[in-house]
């Protein structure tokens, strides 16, 4: 099938880039030429585990192409995605600007039955303002449908996750448009995962209670883990204890240092909005945001209590800056939040991100210095700070690590090491909802 993407942010690249493994043409449509440019030439613009392989073949056997022409774009696509950007608007809630607009200039476009897929992330109600618009600009005869389909992958295994989603989620009430997406999606769900299809509105909500039900999740394994801290219980067995329940689940349940990325901060935010906009105060949100913005400053609060609040003059070791491991992504990292309360403190930082570094030096620039290897970031550090839970820092050389700390003071924001083990090797080692 022929498909046009418009946006080749992280999504639009994703989904171009696996539509087109299955044997559909596919066309990615971006107004940033130099981008458009780079990807023509073969240089994919993110990172992502798995994604380089699948860009470089489908380049190569003309099935993945780039323009910055809408109208070349679409001309011959059967489905035409919108994966472009919602950013929060000055209120919060999503701003659907560069969605609209794509919708505008789509439907002046269009001389035959289409269908149009919002994928990026949008409030409930946006199909319709989609088509609203469209109505507006499309010519006299020309039918079209729009479509909510919502994309759940996660960064780090999103070729995985498009490849073999859970389920895929399809807003629509047109028949036509139905066959067209099943016929789409037919190879990625061939395990008998369904495909559910819904009215657009259940669609879009489906989206933002998926994000936001798993942010609570982790809002309320952190708060267990700070009761545990306060009971003298270990949040790590607790979590084995009700995750054995299959009503409750093992995954997601891991308490640490807060939630971050491009997807549940936004998310939860705007749906908090959502239903403020139609008069219902949705408590449980407010609360999970709470919560989350007190987790991202514990590791710091654990320090300055080590050291009786006096961190000035201080030197830290940071392991990990990416808000999650297999991603250069730091958009809302906890990271970003560690450092500049250990700076504003007057701390000094080195840090080590296998990927998050180039990212961190763009923003941060000299504030703090990026070492080579995670055991450079070590040297003459008061203390070492877990930040993101990299494979690499699961199995250090913990006498290197020793020897290289002014102190062997950890201060582990992921639980990742054995509290007997790190008492053994001779460490304070502190970490959350476990005992010190
Ligand atoms: C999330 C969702 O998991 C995807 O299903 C969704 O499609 C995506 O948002 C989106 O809306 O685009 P992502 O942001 O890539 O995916 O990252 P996750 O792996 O879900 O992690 C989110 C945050 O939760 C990270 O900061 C992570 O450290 C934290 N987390 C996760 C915990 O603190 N504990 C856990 O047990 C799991």
């Amino acid at each position: 099938m022929r498909i046009a993407v418009v946006g080749t942010g992280y999504v639009g690249l994703v989904t171009g880039t696996c539509l087109a493994e299955t044997g559909n043409e596919v066309v990615c449509v971006d107004i940033n030429q130099k981008k458009v440019e780079m990807m023509q030439q073969g240089q994919l613009p993110i990172y992502e585990p798995g994604l380089e392989q699948l860009f470089h073949r489908n380049i190569a056997q003309g099935r993945l192409r780039f323009t910055t022409s809408l109208s070349e774009g679409i001309e011959e696509a059967k489905i035409i995605f919108l994966a472009l950007p919602t950013p929060p608007g000055g209120n919060g809630a999503a701003d659907l600007s560069y969605v609209l607009g794509a919708a505008a200039d789509i439907a002046g476009l269009l001389t035959s039955y289409k269908v149009i897929v919002t994928k990026s992330t949008v409030p409930v109600g946006t199909a319709d303002k989609v088509t609203a618009i469209m109505q507006q600009h499309i010519r006299e005869g020309v039918s079209y449908a729009v479509v909510s389909n919502p994309e759940f992958l996660r960064e780090g295994v999103a070729v995985e996750d498009f490849m073999k989603p859970d389920r895929v989620v399809v807003g629509t009430s047109d028949e036509r448009a139905r066959k067209l997406m099943a016929e789409l999606y037919g190879p990625y769900v061939r395990q008998g995962n369904p495909i559910i299809f819904m009215d657009e509105r259940s669609s879009e909500l489906t989206k933002y209670a998926a994000n936001s039900f798993l942010a609570t999740k982790i809002s309320f394994m952190n708060e267990i883990a700070n009761l545990c801290e306060r009971v003298g219980a270990d949040v790590d067995m607790v979590r084995k204890g009700i995750g054995a329940d299959e009503r409750i689940g093992r995954r997601f349940l891991f308490a640490g240092i807060g939630y971050g990325g491009s997807c549940f901060p936004k998310d939860v935010q705007a749906l908090a909005k959502s239903a403020e906009e139609n008069h219902y105060d949705f408590k449980i949100l407010d609360a999970v945001m709470d919560v989350n913005q007190t987790q991202k400053r514990m590791l710091v609060e654990k320090v300055s209590n080590y050291y009786q609040g006096d961190l000035s003059g201080k030197h830290f070791a940071l392991w990990g800056l990416a808000f999650k491991p297999e991603t250069d992504d730091i958009r809302e990292a906890p990271a970003l939040e560690i450092i500049d309360a250990l700076l504003s403190a007057g701390a000094t930082v080195s840090a080590f991100d296998p990927e998050g570094m180039n990212n961190v030096k763009a923003l941060l620039g000299e504030k703090i210095t990026f070492a080579e290897n995670p055991y450079a970031a070590l040297e003459g550090a008061d203390a070492l700070l877990i930040v993101t839970e990299w494979q690499l820092f699961r199995t250090p050389d913990f006498e290197r690590v020793g020897s290289l700390l002014k102190a062997k003071v950890i201060f582990d924001g992921r639980n990742l090491y054995d509290i007997q083990k790190m008492i053994d090797c001779g460490f304070y080692y502190n970490s959350i909802g476990r005992k010190v």
